[in-house]
């Protein structure tokens, strides 16, 4: 079995069944009655901090590839982008259902009046192309230099997310900065990788110098 096909086969679906712990452990709390004296603020949270984490741990990967040369990564970016989109779901749906009850208008008045949740709605909502389009099927139909355009949107999320976070704590800004300082760090490296491919300084190696005539 060559290493993609392990991964592919053993390391994916485990990886599938982590990244459900943090689900798991809100099912299991939720169903013990142990979130908490205020369960839909630690629900909110939890899965409000979740949606960071798995929209980082998607930025990553790509870093992560050129840093090790262990291709096989890219296998699991479209996983961990549908976990971000799933907890941010979970997230969004958590305010709107217990928070506003499922009235629109309510949400849009905090979108409208408070910056932390502009921001948050702005993320989450520019996460619902990513999602819609992550299939193969999308990559096809768009082509490759569209569809790469188009999930350059996950720029934008990023940074929504972290603003999000910072104006929500408001006092103790250490985490929210934490996560900002991670975020540009990965966009750094994108950035730097793009001006070392730019570089004329890279002149390619033939593949067999000195052949011809020998
Ligand atoms: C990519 C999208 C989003 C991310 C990454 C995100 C992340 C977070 C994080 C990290 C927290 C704070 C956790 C903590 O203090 O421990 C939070 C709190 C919160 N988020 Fe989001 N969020 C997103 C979208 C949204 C959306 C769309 C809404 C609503 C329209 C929203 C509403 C809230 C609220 C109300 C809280 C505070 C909960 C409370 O303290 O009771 N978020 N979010």
């Amino acid at each position: 079995m060559t290493s993609t096909a392990a991964v592919r086969r053993i390391v994916k679906p485990v990886v599938f069944l982590a990244a459900l712990g943090p689900f798991g452990w809100l099912v299991y709390n939720a169903f013990w009655g142990d979130l908490g004296v205020n369960p839909v603020e630690t629900i909110t949270n939890y899965t409000g901090i979740w949606t960071l984490r798995f929209i980082v741990i998607t930025l990553a990967i790509t870093p992560v590839r050129w840093l090790t040369g262990f291709n096989p990564l890219i296998l699991f970016r479209r996983m961990t982008g549908l976990f971000a989109f799933f907890y941010g779901t979970l997230h969004f749906m958590t305010y709107f259902i217990l928070d506003h009850s499922l009235v629109f208008a309510g949400v849009w008045d905090d979108v409208v009046k408070r910056p932390y949740i502009t921001a948050g709605f702005t993320a989450f909502v520019l996460m619902i192309p990513l999602a819609l389009t992550s299939t193969q099927g999308w990559i096809r139909r768009l082509g490759g230099r569209k569809w790469n355009l188009l999930h350059r949107l996950i720029y934008i999320t990023a940074i929504g997310a972290v603003l999000h976070y910072f104006w929500k704590v408001k006092l103790d800004t250490t985490f929210p900065v934490y996560y900002g300082i991670l975020v540009g760090v990965l966009f750094a490296a994108r950035v730097w990788q793009r001006a070392r491919k730019a570089s004329p300084a890279r002149v390619p190696v033939r593949a067999n110098p000195g052949a011809p005539g020998l």
